[in-house]
């Protein structure tokens, strides 16, 4: 929930989070087998080993050259990690694994529809792939190290393919995800300055064939609104040789990738070898001002640090089918279907569609069919499969020996039916706190080293020094139920480089917070400020209770109330908006709207959908309102600032407190009485 505050987190957020749970210890089979059951870990990523202690992560990489330093942290807070040192990811997740791994499943794609055959893609197979697509992009396309290039891509095999093609030269990635609307995938274009899209031409979803090209045409159309020139649209074809979009292709600006791959097909392009620092990808996320931000990625901290924490949390082995169920168009598959788990040699599972699809049995069918053993999905998925089918897993046999959650706070009635029911309590549980912009896992158990707790991280990972302050700064106590702003005190190779183009703001929403001395060059003066509230109980564990932001989390999406209302703002009968993020049983957290007309508007049904319509053109479908709220007026304080706390009570339900001090206190009561009894 966004709220205002810490003060606002400590009294309204605390109140509604779950007591103390007990410690569960993980399954003996699970420890015999883990990667890192040694102890002395701890000792190694001890603060007096920092910033030395990453070397045991880059260590795991094949590098063309060694690095020279390990951190530099000459121009806080752009921090350097293993700086003179040169990789390449592409490398490193395909090449060096042929020797020894050439003929077994690098990715096995399940498609939607049941009766569709599942697509093994072996490393051998993924290197042909790879390295025609990178020849494609570079003698076709004209890319080369350095040049953005925007993909809107669905959860196809290609998806993986064109990011490790473009890991091959250097080329930056910039995934938009598929659930984000032509308009924000343009943006976004403009914003990396990308002037080559990569679509496909449609994709199953829910059942439906959905047209994907169709969508790239408005982004071409939006893009050139803002000043991009869109030269070259590369549309992948979901069955080759067939096209099942209702779009037709521009002369001279769609090409249709099987065709133009075939003069590289069975060539090969030597990777580029690629300094530590030079980007690897871009990946948009929202903030509290209305404006995505690029998290600008590194390429060697990235990969070390996605490549260590896959290994030791994750616990993935070269043997282990590990499925990642979220989607490559966010950062969790970014590095935990693709960088992580392949430069670890695993084979990784990739789902084309809905998790309820054709019913909620479908998850574990996949997983006993395809032998997975790792499973890691968000709460929101797990509490939809818990609702549509509460006794499904146990109809399956698979076994699982460690599961993952990630990306909204899980309740422990949640987390229970994971652990019992899709678990078999038979499985180890991490809940991985972490952010778009840090690359990999901060707060983790070691899954063999520690005991599960529902509904805490856990302690910070290896090499993370997390604290809680204060709005002043000032440390919050474990131990006291206190609830403050989780940082992080240090610097880890995983976090990102800058926000694309904008280093001021990285300063600005990171880390001017709790900056000691602006001209240290300490890391220790240098805070990481993540935006969430947590509290830290007596042994180490932290609770991430939500947001201290504009940001709110959808169905475990980041999404920017700014955005939302920057989207409700297109309607031209709207004065001004507010969005607030409601409770929600199964996605955690729903966008609501209310809105306030201009003059001489009358309120309509028609108008509330006309509303969310534009929302949807604005941000796309997973930003969906799921009330609009057409209101006589916005609560307000004196000076003018909405209170979307005020409105997000009433919409909870819940006492909106003391309004008193309000501009116009006497509209509470009367949306209270719209809302609730409308
Ligand atoms: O509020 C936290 C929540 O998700 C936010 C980050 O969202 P995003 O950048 O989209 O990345 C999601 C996947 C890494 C955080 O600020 N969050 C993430 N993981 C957890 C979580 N909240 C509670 N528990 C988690 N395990």
């Amino acid at each position: 929930m966004a709220a205002n505050s810490e003060a606002d987190i400590s009294e309204a957020q605390i109140a509604v989070h779950w007591k103390e749970e007990p410690l569960i210890d993980p399954p003996a089979s699970f420890i015999a087998q883990a990667n890192m059951k040694d102890k002395q870990i701890w000792d190694r990523f001890a603060e007096k080993n920092f910033p030395e202690c990453y070397k045991e992560y880059a260590d795991m990489l094949s590098w063309d050259q060694p690095w020279k330093t390990t951190l530099d942290t000459s121009k806080p807070p752009f921090w350097k990690w293993f700086v003179g040192g040169k990789i390449n990811a592409s490398y490193n997740c395909v090449d060096r694994h042929l020797a020894k791994y050439k003929n077994k499943a690098a990715l096995i794609w399940v498609p939607e529809p049941e009766d569709e055959a599942i697509q093994t893609i072996t490393y051998q197979e993924l290197y042909k792939r790879v390295n025609e697509f990178a020849l494609l992009l570079k003698e076709f396309a004209g890319l080369s190290k350095g040049d953005r290039i925007t993909f809107h891509l669905p959860m196809i095999p290609e998806l993986p393919i064109s990011m490790l093609a473009c890991a091959r030269l250097g080329i930056i990635h910039n995934q938009v995800f598929g659930g984000f609307s032509a308009k924000a995938c343009a943006e976004r274009m403009e914003d990396s300055k990308s002037h080559v899209l990569v679509t496909v031409d449609g994709y199953y979803r829910n059942g439906q064939l959905i047209d994907k090209k169709k969508e790239a045409d408005i982004t071409v159309e939006e893009a050139k609104k803002l000043g991009i020139d869109v030269k070259k649209v590369l549309v992948w074809r979901r069955h080759p040789g067939k096209y099942v979009s209702q779009s037709p292709m521009v002369e001279g600006r769609d090409f249709f990738v099987d065709e133009v791959v075939k003069p590289f097909r069975g060539k090969t392009v030597a990777p580029v070898s690629m300094d530590s620092e030079d980007p690897l990808f871009l990946m948009y996320t929202s903030g509290s001002t209305g404006r995505p931000k690029g998290a600008q990625h590194r390429t060697g901290g990235y990969l070390a640090y996605v490549t260590g924490t896959s290994k030791y949390v994750q616990d993935i082995h070269p043997e282990d089918v590990y499925w990642c169920f979220a989607d490559i168009g966010w950062i969790t598959g970014h590095s935990y279907i693709v960088y992580g788990p392949l430069a670890l040699a695993a084979t990784s599972v990739m789902y084309e569609g809905v998790p309820l699809y054709p019913d909620a049995g479908r998850p574990w069918r996949i997983a006993e069919r395809l032998g997975v053993n790792i499973f890691h999905t968000a709460p929101t998925t797990i509490r939809m499969l818990r609702k549509a089918g509460p006794d499904e897993p146990a109809k399956y046999n698979y076994h699982f020996k460690s599961m993952t959650t990630v990306g909204e706070p899980i309740e422990p009635e949640t987390w229970r039916w994971y652990y019992n029911t899709v678990g078999k309590k038979d499985a180890a549980i991490t809940d991985t706190w972490w952010q778009t912009e840090n690359g990999g896992f901060l707060c983790s158990t070691l899954p063999a080293l520690a005991p599960m707790k529902a509904g805490s991280a856990g302690p910070g990972v290896p090499g993370i020094y997390p604290i809680i302050y204060d709005e002043n700064g000032v440390e919050v106590p474990a131990g006291q139920g206190k609830a403050g702003n989780i940082c992080i005190r240090n610097p880890w190779p995983g976090i990102m480089q800058t926000i694309w183009g904008d280093p001021d703001r990285f300063v600005k929403v990171y880390y001017a917070k709790y900056n000691k001395n602006k001209d240290s060059k300490d890391w220790r003066d240098w805070p990481y400020f993540a935006g969430d509230g947590a509290v830290l109980a007596l042994d180490g564990y932290f609770r991430i209770l939500g947001r201290v932001d504009d940001v709110i989390k959808v169905a475990g999406h980041r999404l920017g109330t700014k955005e939302l209302e920057n989207a409700v703002l297109t309607t031209p009968q709207v004065a001004e908006a507010a969005a607030i993020a409601m409770l929600d049983e199964l996605r955690g957290h729903v966008p609501v709207v209310y809105v306030a007309l201009k003059p001489g508007i009358a309120p309509s049904k028609e108008l509330e959908e006309t509303i969310k319509a534009n929302v949807v053109t604005a941000l796309g479908p997973i930003a969906r309102p799921k009330s609009v709220y057409i209101v006589p007026d916005l609560p307000k304080t004196r000076s003018g600032k909405i209170m979307r706390r005020v409105l997000a009570s009433i919409s909870d339900r819940k006492d909106y407190g003391d309004v008193t001090t309000l501009a116009n206190p006497d509209i509470v009561e009367t949306i209270r009485k719209q809302v609730q009894t409308g």
